[in-house]
């Protein structure tokens, strides 16, 4: 696949459409395998909105029936850098005692949003917790976590597409990609 002009901005291809597709039903198959009793999921907005939506679809194609719920995280950027603490900006409506969750979210860095998140929905009282991420970054993690499922390792780059923005643009990517400077 060719790099894509976007502007100001060269995006080079990461992960394609197709191969996104076919490593996120291994991935359903595998989250099926664990046979989770009326699991829940929680997607991260905003990042995870378009992995959910094709992850919950491998699900159902994988024979379950999850119910589905967002909260929206956000960690307080400092132009493309997270500086540390997460907030609620939207919370979920779903009561998760005694569930069994399944977190889902785009890209684990730091690993604070996720830790956040799970340790939360912990706290709430959730019969487990799991999580599942489109990307791992191999960086030095802040919050001592590790994904319970993930589609693919990231490199140490800003990625974007596929749901993943860079200030608001970029989401429509059908494709994972790099910033390229130049
Ligand atoms: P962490 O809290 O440091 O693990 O960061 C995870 C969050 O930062 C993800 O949910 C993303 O929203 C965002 N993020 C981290 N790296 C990237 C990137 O390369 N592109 C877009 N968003 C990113
Ligand atoms: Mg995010």
């Amino acid at each position: 696949m060719p790099s894509e002009i976007n502007g100001e901005t060269r995006i080079e291809p990461v992960y394609s459409a197709a191969e996104i597709a076919t490593r996120i039903d291994v991935l359903a198959k595998d989250i099926a395998s664990k046979k989770l009793d009326g699991l829940l999921v929680v997607a991260i907005l905003k990042g995870s909105f378009v992995f959910a939506a094709d992850l919950i679809r491998a699900l159902y194609n994988n024979g379950l029936s999850p119910e589905v719920d967002f909260m929206t995280l956000s960690s307080y950027k400092k132009g493309l850098s997270s500086t540390g603490t997460v907030s609620i900006a939207r919370d979920l409506e779903t009561d998760v005692t005694g569930r069994n969750v399944l977190i889902v979210d785009d890209i684990l860095e730091s690993g604070r949003t996720l830790a956040f998140a799970k340790d939360l929905l912990t706290a709430r009282g959730a019969l487990s917790v799991s999580t599942c991420v489109l990307l791992d970054k191999p960086v030095p993690r802040a919050a001592s976590i590790k994904a319970d499922f993930k589609a693919f390792d990231c490199p140490t780059a800003f990625v974007v597409g596929y749901g993943m923005d860079a200030a608001h643009r970029f989401r429509e990517l059908p494709y994972v990609g790099r910033l390229v400077d130049h």
